[in-house]
């Protein structure tokens, strides 16, 4: 196995875990009812750093490789680089909205429910996008020492949550977010 492809999987699988838990927050919050804010924010405050620090630019160095080797097939995919611009700006559209909520501005809920829906769906097409066709292309097109060269370029930073050490301001998040995975079955 590629070692810099089960990390990234495994990020996959975090990501999903909070994105899930997101949406069912955000469908509290829909239904009028109290969603637990501390949670939502840290999840948002997670999602708006630890992707951009460490997961994108991993794969934007696996794209670059991929282009070198297979450029038709990275270029059907659609441009993986421009995707995590446009990821890292809905998240910070919805992390915008979310402060809104919290400070209790005159904000429509509507705006923070689209921006929240947005922001979700996209990161959730994206993560597919790359599980079904970017990894599988890249195991393809790529070489036992292209590999090699990109995993020696890679500093790996630790995610604060899913990590050895958890980063304080996450207290216990994950044990809560397991929690919640494995009672709901995520
Ligand atoms: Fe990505
Ligand atoms: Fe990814």
């Amino acid at each position: 196995m590629v070692r810099v492809l089960d990390a990234l999987r495994d990020e996959h699988r975090n990501f999903s875990r909070v994105l899930e838990i997101l949406t069912r927050e955000i469908a509290l919050f829909e239904k009028a009812e109290e969603p637990d804010y501390d949670l939502v924010e840290k999840i948002v405050d997670y999602l708006s750093s630890f992707p951009d620090v460490s997961h994108h630019p991993k794969e934007d160095r696996l794209y670059q490789k991929l282009c070198a080797r297979d450029q038709k097939t990275a270029e059907l995919m659609g441009d993986l680089e421009v995707e995590h611009l446009k990821l890292a700006k809905l998240t910070s559209e919805f992390a915008a909205t979310l402060k809104n909520v919290l400070l209790d501005s005159e904000q429509p809920r509507d705006d923070f429910i689209a921006a929240a829906k947005e922001f979700i769906n996209f990161f959730r097409s994206h993560i597919m996008l790359e599980e079904l066709r970017f990894f599988p292309a890249a195991m393809r097109a790529l070489s036992p020492a292209d590999w090699k060269e990109i995993e020696a370029d890679l500093r790996d930073a630790e995610d604060p949550i899913f990590g050895e050490d958890v980063v304080a301001p996450y207290g216990d998040l994950k044990e809560q977010i397991f929690a919640i995975a494995t009672e709901s079955q995520i």
